[in-house]
C-alpha cells in the first residue's frame, strides 16, 4: 500500500518523464482539448535499452533490432505545447494505413522499427500517427502521415545520436558514462541543449533510454529548454547523477529491468518547464522511488 501510495505521488509531480508505450493496450486514448503546439520534440531511442525493457516484462518477448549496432531508432515526432504535454490524438481525417508507408517501408524498418517485436505489425507506427503524427499534422511540411515519418527518417540521418556521442568517445561500453558527458556530447554536437531520458533497473543502474532534440514550427533545432535558461551546468535529464549511466552494446541476459521508470510515471509527454520547476523535487523523489523498488523486491 505504501508503495503504492507513493507512486500516485510520484506520478503527480513528475512530468518529465515520456510514456510512449505501445506495447500495452492502452485504455481508448483521450484527445488533449487543446490542438495547437509551439515546438516539437523529436525522440530517439537506444533500441538496446527498449528491448532489455521489453524483454524483462515477459520471457516470451522478442525484439527487432536493427541490423546495425549503432543505430539509435526513431521513437516520434511530438508536437508540444509550452508548458503542456501534447497535444495528443488530435481530431484528423487522415487515418493511418501501412500501405501509405510502402515507398519508404526499409528505411522504416531500418530507422523507425517496432522494438517490441510480438506486438501487433505496424502497431508502433499506428500509435505514433495517432497520438502525435495527427497533431503535428496542422504543420504544412507534416501533414501527411508519408511527410510525417519521412521527416522522422531524415532527422535520423541528419542527427545520428551514435555518431554525435562518438565525436566525444562516448560509446557502448560495460562501464557507463557520467551523464554530464552524455549531455554536454550531444550539446556541443548540435549547439542546444537536448532531453536525455535513463530508465532504471533492479540493479539501481541507471540505463540511457532516449535522446530527445527539439524543432521549432519552421523545424529549425532550438533548445528544449523553451521557457527559460537553464542555470548554469544544469542539464535536462532524469538520468542519474551520482552514478554512471549505462550504454549498454547488447541486450544483457536475462534483462533484469523490472519496472521501468516511466511506467511508474504514467502516461506524460515532456514538459519542460515543468521539468525545470520539478526538477529538485525530483531528485529527492528518484530516491525514494529506489527505495520502494529494492523494499519491494525485497518483500516479493
Ligand atoms: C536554454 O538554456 C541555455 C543555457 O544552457 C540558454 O543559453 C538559452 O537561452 C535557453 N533557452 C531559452 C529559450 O531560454
Ligand atoms: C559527473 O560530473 C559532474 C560534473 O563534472 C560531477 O559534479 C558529478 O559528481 C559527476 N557524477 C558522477 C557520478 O561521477
Ligand atoms: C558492432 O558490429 C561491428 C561489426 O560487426 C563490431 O565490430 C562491433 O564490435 C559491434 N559493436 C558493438 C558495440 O557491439
Ligand atoms: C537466465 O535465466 C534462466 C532461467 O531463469 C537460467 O536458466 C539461465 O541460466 C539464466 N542465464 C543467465 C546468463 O543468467
Amino acid at each position: 500500500m505504501l508503495p503504492v501510495l507513493l507512486v500516485l505521488v510520484l506520478a503527480a509531480v513528475n512530468p518529465c518523464i515520456s510514456d510512449d508505450d505501445i506495447s500495452v493496450d492502452k485504455p481508448k486514448p483521450t484527445p488533449t482539448p487543446y490542438h495547437d503546439w509551439d515546438y516539437i520534440v523529436y525522440s530517439q531511442r537506444w533500441p538496446i535499452t527498449g528491448c532489455s525493457q521489453w524483454k524483462e516484462k515477459s520471457p516470451k518477448n522478442t525484439c527487432n533490432l536493427p541490423q546495425d549496432n549503432s543505430t539509435w531508432v526513431v521513437h516520434g515526432l511530438w508536437p508540444t505545447k509550452t508548458g503542456q504535454k501534447g497535444p495528443l490524438f488530435c481530431p484528423s481525417a487522415l487515418h493511418f494505413d501501412p500501405e501509405q508507408l510502402r515507398p519508404v517501408m526499409k528505411e522504416m524498418q531500418d530507422f523507425w522499427p517496432n522494438v517490441e517485436a510480438n506486438t501487433k505489425p505496424d502497431s508502433f507506427w499506428k500509435h505514433e500517427w495517432g497520438k502525435h503524427g495527427t497533431c503535428a499534422a496542422s504543420l504544412p511540411v507534416l501533414n501527411s502521415v508519408i511527410n510525417y515519418f519521412k521527416k522522422g527518417l531524415e532527422w535520423n540521418q541528419q542527427y545520428k545520436i551514435s555518431a554525435l556521442l562518438a565525436k566525444s568517445k562516448i560509446v557502448p561500453n560495460p562501464q557507463g558514462y557520467n551523464i554530464s558527458e552524455i549531455y554536454q556530447a550531444v550539446r556541443s554536437a548540435t549547439g542546444k541543449n537536448p532531453i536525455v531520458q535513463c530508465v532504471v533497473d533492479e540493479k539501481k543502474q541507471s540505463l540511457i533510454s532516449e535522446i530527445q532534440i527539439c524543432f521549432d514550427k519552421t523545424l529549425d533545432l532550438i533548445h528544449c529548454n523553451v521557457t527559460g535558461a537553464l542555470p548554469d551546468g544544469e542539464i535536462l535529464t532524469d538520468c542519474s547523477r551520482k552514478k554512471d549511466v549505462m550504454y549498454f552494446a547488447t541486450v544483457p541476459n536475462n534483462a533484469s529491468l523490472e519496472l521501468e521508470f516511466d511506467e511508474f510515471f504514467g502516461d506524460h509527454e515532456p514538459s519542460i518547464d515543468t521539468c525545470i520547476e520539478n526538477y529538485y523535487l525530483e531528485r529527492e523523489l528518484l530516491k525514494v522511488y529506489r527505495l520502494i523498488k529494492f523494499l519491494m523486491w525485497f518483500t516479493l
